[in-house]
C-alpha cells in the first residue's frame, strides 16, 4: 500500500506518485473543443487531490472524428494556448499530464462535426447515421492527423501522448474483424488490421516528438 505513494518512473518520465487518472470525457470543453477555466479547475484539483499521472479526456484529432459535444478538440494549432494553460496547471500542482488523442471513426457525431463520419469498412448495421469507408489515401490522412495532433501536444507542455484505440473508436476498428473487412493491406492478418497503428506509421518517433514526450496505446 505504502507504495502507491512512491515517487515513480514511467519510461523516464518521474511520478510524485502511482496514482493514475484513467483518460475520462468530463464534458467541460468548449463548443469548439477548446479548453475552459472549469476544464484548467478539474485538472487543478485531480493534482492537488496527488493524483501522480492525468491522462486527458478523449481528444479529437480530427473535426470529423468528434464522437460527443464538449469533448476536448486537438485538430487545429488554434487550440494550442487553451491546451498549454491546461498542462501547465498541473505542472505547477506537481502533476503529470498525457494527453488522449482519439477518432471516433463511425460512432462520430455528424451533427456535431458536421462531416460524414469515417469507417474502416462499410458494415452494415453498427453505425448511427451514414458513414464513408475510407480510402487509403484517407488512412494516411488520418494517421498524419494524429502525428500533427502529438506534436500539438508536445507544443502544449504535454508529458506524453496515449493513442485511443479501444471502445469501438476508430482505431479499435482497424483492429477488429467485426467492424474490420478490408481486403487490402489494411485488413485480414493481425498483422495487417494493426498496421494503421504502427508507431512508425504515425511517425511518433523520438526524431519526430524528441525525447520529453512519452507514447502509449490504449
Ligand atoms: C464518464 C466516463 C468517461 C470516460 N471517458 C473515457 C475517455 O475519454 N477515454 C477513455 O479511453 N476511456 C474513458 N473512460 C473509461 C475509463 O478510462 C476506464 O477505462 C474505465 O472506466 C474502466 O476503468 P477500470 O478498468 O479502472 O475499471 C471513461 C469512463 C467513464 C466512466
Amino acid at each position: 500500500m505504502a507504495k502507491l505513494f512512491e515517487e515513480t518512473q514511467i519510461n523516464g518520465m518521474v511520478l510524485a506518485n502511482r496514482f493514475v487518472r484513467s483518460a475520462t470525457w468530463e464534458g467541460m470543453a468548449g463548443e469548439d473543443g477548446s479548453v475552459t477555466p472549469k476544464l484548467i479547475d478539474c485538472m487543478i484539483n485531480l493534482a492537488r487531490g496527488g493524483i501522480g499521472l492525468i491522462i486527458s479526456s478523449h481528444t479529437y484529432i480530427h473535426r470529423a472524428g468528434q464522437a460527443g459535444p464538449w469533448q476536448l478538440g486537438v485538430y487545429s494549432d488554434d487550440l494550442i494556448p487553451g491546451l498549454t494553460a491546461m498542462a501547465d496547471a498541473v505542472h505547477k500542482n506537481s502533476g503529470k499530464i498525457v494527453m488522449q488523442l482519439a477518432h471516433a471513426g463511425f460512432f462520430a457525431n455528424a451533427k456535431l462535426s458536421g462531416h460524414q463520419p469515417f469507417a474502416v469498412s462499410d458494415v452494415e448495421g453498427m453505425a448511427k447515421s451514414p458513414r464513408k469507408e475510407m480510402t487509403v489515401q484517407e488512412i494516411g490522412e488520418i494517421v498524419r492527423a494524429f502525428t500533427d495532433a502529438a506534436k500539438r501536444a508536445k507544443r502544449a507542455g504535454f508529458d506524453g501522448v496515449q493513442i485511443h484505440s479501444a471502445h469501438g473508436y476508430l482505431m479499435s476498428q482497424f483492429l477488429s474483424p467485426a467492424f474490420n473487412r478490408r481486403t487490402d493491406k489494411y485488413g485480414g492478418s493481425v498483422e495487417n488490421r494493426a498496421r494503421a497503428l504502427s508507431w512508425k506509421r504515425f511517425g511518433l518517433s523520438g526524431a519526430v516528438l524528441g525525447k520529453t514526450i512519452r507514447c502509449s496505446l490504449k
